[in-house]
């Protein structure tokens, strides 16, 4: 079986079209969506995430802002800047990128933004109410992997669904949104004793475990749908995924690409959550 390729790109292009329309129905009422991202220090990799989301904040017709402490920021000043943006009525989303420097606490950055603009979704009420199932912000690289499946009219009820990789980011948070829609959940991780095993029985497969190319063929199920989230670079600098994308995609029924895949759709989620803060905000 060859898999159908999953288009990350021209799926994250149409809800951009429809995010689009909300920002303009949104500013006919006076409200312009407004991000903000707090970048720390000068990580490359961090630094070229942030431009990315503001382009996308530009291209969507939103507003945003951009904030940059050197690595010695103390914790106190940090903080008092979320602070301002919680209180700040131009501002809907607020996002502090990771990682941040170690003198600083991360948890406690977290809990200080305010969680109605808690865009980014990693706020432990936001967490709290996605595992009740009630509404909030979703962390956008899971979110996206819903939409993708969505889109490719893959339905999750009832299959069997692995998760390898536990990250609070995204392999966490995806297990608990295909729980939700009453997928059957296997979390699998570095202690993992027999991961073949696992994973063969896989229907759906999320790889993010931020190794390159670690999941191979033989690891999955024929027709398994594949998604990789991984975002790395091979022996050769090349950039590639968790999956090893030219022998799985023989075996797979469906698979995501990288680049082009789930990397595209985090940032149209974070988009959406936005938009939805200032909607929020306006009713
Ligand atoms: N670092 C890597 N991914 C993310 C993300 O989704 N949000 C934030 N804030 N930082 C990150």
């Amino acid at each position: 079986m060859t898999a159908k390729i999953i288009d990350g790109k021209e799926i994250a292009a149409k809800k951009r079209v429809e995010i689009a329309k909300e920002v303009l129905k949104l500013k006919e009422t006076g409200i312009t969506p407004g991000l903000a991202v707090i970048l720390v220090g000068n990580n490359h990799a961090s630094r070229t995430y942030v431009n990315n989301k503001q382009k996308a904040c530009q291209d969507l017709g939103m507003h945003s802002l951009l904030i940059e402490f050197p690595e010695t920021v103390s914790e106190g000043e940090l903080l008092s800047k979320i602070n301002e943006l919680n209180n700040d009525q131009s501002i809907h989303g607020i996002l502090v990128q990771l990682p941040i420097p170690k003198h600083i606490n991360e948890k406690k950055v977290i809990e200080s933004i305010n969680p109605v603009k808690d865009v980014d979704g990693f706020h432990p009420i936001n967490i709290g109410r996605m595992m009740t199932g009630q509404d909030s912000f979703l962390p956008c690289t899971p979110y996206g992997i819903m939409v993708l499946l969505e889109e490719t009219g893959v339905s999750v009820s009832g299959k069997n669904v692995v998760v390898v990789g536990r990250s609070n980011i995204v392999g966490k948070p995806v297990g608990q949104l295909l729980l939700n829609q009453n997928a059957t959940v296997t979390y699998c991780h570095s202690k993992t004793k027999d991961l073949l095993l696992h994973t063969t029985q896989a229907d759906i497969l999320v790889a993010a475990v931020g190794i390159p190319n670690f999941i191979k063929a033989d690891h999955i199920k024929e027709g398994a749908v594949v998604i990789d989230v991984g975002i790395n670079r091979d022996e050769t600098g090349k950039l590639c995924g968790d999956v090893s994308f030219a022998d799985v995609s023989e075996k797979a029924g469906f698979i995501t690409p990288v680049p082009k895949g789930v990397g595209p759709m985090t940032i149209t989620m974070l988009m959406f959550n936005t938009v939805k803060s200032a909607k929020n905000a306006g009713s």
